[in-house]
């Protein structure tokens, strides 16, 4: 039985307290946070584990096997680099750190410390989205031409990181999962309302090996919850609503073709004409299982079994660097950044 320490019990950390809690293979036997408001609520719901207000007592707890980190963005690398020197394996939330930097960091103590460390990237253990993998992969599409990624909603409202940062690192991993592919450069535009030098809305282009474009509008500022995804294929075409629980995913039967002209003399120029094909839309089905209990069920496994981490540090640093070039080239008024992954 793994012995797991939670530090974060805000908004999304009871979420990964109860998958660890009643997963058959992990229990959670402490909770950390430095709210005690917070520390009350949830010591309500898990009445069986100890809470405390200091990580410290997680480090200096020999029985704790893993750690695992849902605290604010900016607090994520101390926390995970004291961990892994305290011998723990660890799964912190999304984006892994503040910067490129502390994330090769904590890749190499992790190699170092012979621990696993793993991020909590959770849309690339989401079913549909393993759908959409597949009909990319088989060549279902075709080849892929773009993809446009909608993330939007009123709040929550960060201090210590833009939109961009909380929620577009969810679909920089999803596309770079989809396309095998991390992003060659990105330009960017933003804008700051609510707090001074913090965008509350991001509107990012990434460009991808082989000519794809990964479009992305992020945005806490917004009176729409969306979660709506468009991949456009040279053949088909799909929508991925992760909103739509029931029909998360919608196939088009629709393509432009080039027909040439039977007309015996025409020229060169006009002898071809692009055509809309307009085919069947289809609902796949897909059994949804829960994503967040997906990824900590595998980060189990990757205790347990020896297994690698899906979203691993490297992953997890490669979305910070394209972060790093959105965040660069909003400050440069748009301009296109080399987002320098290896
Ligand atoms: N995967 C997802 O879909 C998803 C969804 C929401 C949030 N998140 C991520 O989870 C993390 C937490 O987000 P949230 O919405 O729960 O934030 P939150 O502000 O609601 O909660 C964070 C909690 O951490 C506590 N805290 C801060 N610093 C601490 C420290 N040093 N030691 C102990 N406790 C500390 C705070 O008191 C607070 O209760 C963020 O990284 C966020 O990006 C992921």
């Amino acid at each position: 039985m793994i012995r797991v320490a939670v530090i974060g019990a805000g908004h999304w950390g009871p979420n990964l307290i109860t998958n660890f809690h009643t997963s058959g293979r992990s229990r959670v036997a402490r909770v950390v946070d430095r709210d005690k408001a917070r520390l009350e609520a949830a010591a309500q719901r898990f009445p069986d584990v100890a809470f405390g207000t200091d990580a410290g007592e997680v480090f200096d707890d020999t029985e704790i096997d893993a750690v695992v980190v849902a605290t604010p963005t900016s607090t994520h690398f101390e926390l995970a680099r004291r961990a892994l020197e305290a011998g723990k394996h660890v799964l912190v939330e999304k984006p892994l750190a503040d910067s490129a930097e502390q994330c090769e960091a904590l890749c190499e103590l992790a190699e170092k410390v012979n621990r696993v460390l793993m991020v909590g990237h959770v849309f690339v253990y989401n079913d549909a989205a393993e759908r959409v993998k597949e009909y990319i992969r088989s060549g279902d599409l075709g080849r892929v031409y773009y993809i446009s990624m909608l993330r939007t909603n009123l709040g929550p409202i960060r201090v210590d990181v833009d939109a961009a940062w909380d929620l577009a690192a969810h679909d920089i991993s999803l596309a770079s999962h989809w396309l095998d592919a991390w992003p060659i450069s990105a330009s960017a535009t933003g804008g700051s309302w609510i707090n001074e030098g913090i965008a509350d809305a991001v509107f990012a282009t990434l460009r991808f090996p082989g000519e794809i474009l990964v479009n992305l509008h992020a945005s806490w500022l917004n009176p729409r919850k969306a979660r709506e995804i468009t991949v456009v294929g040279e053949a088909k075409m799909l929508t991925f609503d992760d909103v739509n629980l029931s029909e998360p995913l919608r196939i088009y039967d629709k393509q432009v073709t080039e027909q040439r002209s039977q007309a015996a003399f025409v020229d060169d120029f006009s002898a071809f004409r692009m055509i809309v094909r307009e085919g069947d839309i289809r609902v796949p089905h897909v059994s949804m299982s829960q994503p967040l209990k997906n990824e900590c069920e595998h980060f189990l496994d990757c205790l347990l079994n020896g297994e690698k981490p899906r979203s691993g540090g490297a992953e997890g640093l490669a979305v910070v660097k394209t972060l790093e070039a959105i965040s660069a080239s909003r400050e440069a008024g748009g301009s296109l950044v080399e987002v320098g992954i290896k």
